[in-house]
């Protein structure tokens, strides 16, 4: 192994980030969200709920990143939303909350468990007007889409990772020229760069930068690295041409 690849092993193996180093950067995001963020009782209510029935915490998007989804959607005035992965719906409720009242969104969750915890969070959330939550698999409930149905503005991809470059074809065939696709977790604490990590979801993720590179019907893209309560992950984000 060469010195560059052991570097790489080092930071992406399970308990690379020493505790330290995490509990500064939850420490930096709790600060962040007591500054900039405002309480929001629908998104503190889906937490209570997935942690008391037993679901992991560390699934959904980070409290910051949530805001920021919500920022780029009122930014880009859009009005229809397409989710791969509700799991507890947090993120589907960030977003549906940044919608005008006659916006839409689609989520879509292939697990029976996870889409009944989130039927419920966002029953309670009161925006079941908005949501329409589909239980079943990303291909299947795409291809159920009426031919007419409208593009999508905004879609956020957060699924199983191995389906990303899957997930990004069946985005393009609902999307107009300056869509805004979302897709989180693509850096992985750097297993991505690892050539010894041969993990299906890592080689999805390396899958989804080569499908990004050079896309005939996607006009720019870029991702970012990020670190916080979450750990050490990313996200990327394309246009649509
Ligand atoms: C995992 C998946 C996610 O979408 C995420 O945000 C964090 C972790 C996971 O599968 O481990
Ligand atoms: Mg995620």
């Amino acid at each position: 192994m060469t010195q560059s690849n052991s570097n790489i092993s080092r930071l992406s193996s399970n308990n690379s980030t020493d505790l330290d180093t995490q509990q500064v950067w939850t420490a930096v995001d709790d600060y962040i969200e007591a500054h900039l963020l405002e309480d929001n009782p629908a998104l503190n209510q889906t937490l209570e709920n997935t942690v008391r029935q037993g679901y992991p915490s560390h699934l959904h998007i980070a409290a910051n990143q949530a805001q920021m989804l919500s920022m780029l959607i009122k930014m880009n005035g859009a009005k229809r939303i397409l989710e791969f992965g509700t799991f507890a719906g947090y993120s589907t409720i960030v977003m549906a909350q940044a919608l005008p009242a006659d916006g839409y969104l689609l989520t879509i969750e292939s697990r029976d468990t996870h889409y009944a915890l989130a039927q419920e969070n966002i029953a309670h959330a009161g925006l079941t007007d908005i949501i329409d939550a589909r239980l079943g698999l990303a291909n299947e409930v795409i291809h159920s889409l009426d031919a007419t149905t409208p593009a999508f503005d905004f879609i956020f991809i957060d699924a199983d990772k191995q389906s990303y470059p899957e997930y990004l074809e069946l985005s393009l065939r609902h999307a107009r020229s300056g869509t805004l696709i979302i897709l989180d977790n693509v850096i992985r604490a750097a297993e991505i760069i690892d050539p010894n990590n041969h993990k299906p979801s890592i080689v999805g993720l390396r899958e989804l930068f080569q499908a990004l590179q050079n896309h005939p019907q996607i006009a720019e893209s870029t991702a970012i690295q990020t670190v916080g309560c979450k750990g050490y992950d990313g996200f990327a984000m394309a246009v649509v041409k």
